[in-house]
């Protein structure tokens, strides 16, 4: 892969433009060993290595921010490696020392750092994931793992604001499930309910309750927020919600300016209800690859509501205020920021 200056691909959206190099780690014998910074190049699997066949497949989707002083930071590495061991965890896999994840990265983001693009909105995105390399027909839980790292430069997911539909027929997740653990097989079971909706010309999906579809839990590649009477209103997580870093950290600065906001449940007819009568006034999306991106229609059922996108949203605020932090125009007040 030769290397290509970020200003050839900026504007790209998630791209599949690898950067140079790639970290990489295994793990036998029950232990990890240390990680490896090598050329970006295709690996070597045995084809009865176990995680292709029965999804042992677990990932983050983070980000490095490149500071109007030239600095590059890596966003919230610690609570990456929290979600990243809770997911190994609910899939049999063995927990990654913060040392090991944090050197991957690192050892990256330094390697590849003329790869950062510059503000606005622009990020580097990188892809930790951990996968089954035992070579074996039958299924049982591997005893051997890669750990790698890869990332790429990057745009926000959705350019525009997005048009989604409540989900009422399929489901992402059952309690008791997976659906708080960022697992592969999550994203491939999403992928044809998400497709149909594409086909009627949604942008994506927002997940309800696999029993009853009568609650609201996510949508799809990121968490969805509600401004309602005037409160900031997101889905409490469960165990069937992602745990998202963009989430919480979109929370911690509303509570930082002291707006209003509410963790709970929130049903499908209540929104609706809210809709109708203009109590809810905006609604978006908020995750690594999708940042924070405004909601502008909501169909529900056979009804579809308008929610005009206005400079003046609770959602551009809180945008701004996570982007400062970011891009190193604002303190970090909160130690999200790792400068390389
Ligand atoms: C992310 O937001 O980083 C994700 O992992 C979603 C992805 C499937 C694009």
């Amino acid at each position: 892969m030769s290397s290509q200056p970020f200003d050839d691909i900026a504007q790209l959206t998630l791209s599949n433009v690898p950067s140079e190099h790639m970290s990489i780690a295994q793990h036998s014998d029950g232990r990890w060993e240390d990680c490896v910074l090598k050329p970006y190049a295709p690996i070597e699997m045995q084809p009865l290595a176990l995680g292709l066949h029965y999804a042992q497949i677990v990932f983050e989707g983070m980000k490095a921010y490149r500071y109007d002083n030239g600095d590059v930071a890596v966003f919230r590495i610690e609570k990456h490696h929290e979600r990243f061991n809770k997911s190994l965890a609910r899939m049999c896999m063995p927990e990654i020392p913060l040392s090991h994840f944090r050197d991957g990265i690192v050892d990256l983001v330094r390697a590849d750092r003329s790869w950062v693009p510059p503000g606005p909105d622009s990020a580097f995105y990188i892809r930790p994931f951990v996968i089954a390399n035992e070579e074996r027909m039958g299924i049982k839980v591997s005893d051997d793992y890669l750990f790698m790292v890869v990332g790429g430069p990057f745009r926000p997911l959705y350019a525009r604001p997005l048009r989604v539909r409540m989900e009422r027929v399929f489901a992402r997740a059952v309690a008791g499930g997976t659906g708080f653990a960022k697992c592969a097989g999550n994203y491939a079971a999403a992928m044809l309910p998400t497709q149909l909706a594409q086909q009627d010309g949604f942008d994506q999906v927002i997940w309800t309750d696999a029993k009853e579809h009568r609650v609201v839990e996510e949508s799809g590649t990121m968490n969805v927020m509600f401004v309602i009477d005037g409160v900031i209103v997101t889905p409490a997580l469960t165990d069937t919600i992602l745990d998202g870093v963009t989430r919480d950290s979109v929370l911690t600065i509303a509570r930082d300016l002291g707006l209003p906001i509410s963790e709970r449940m929130i049903t499908v007819d209540d929104l609706a209800e809210g809709l109708r009568a203009g109590r809810v006034t905006e609604a978006f999306g908020v995750g690594t690859a999708a940042a924070v991106a405004p909601i502008g229609r909501i169909a529900i059922d056979t009804e579809e509501f308008a929610l005009p996108v206005l400079p003046t949203d609770t959602m551009f605020t809180l945008k701004n205020h996570l982007n400062a932090i970011r891009y190193g125009q604002a303190p970090d007040v909160h130690g999200w920021m790792t400068v390389i």
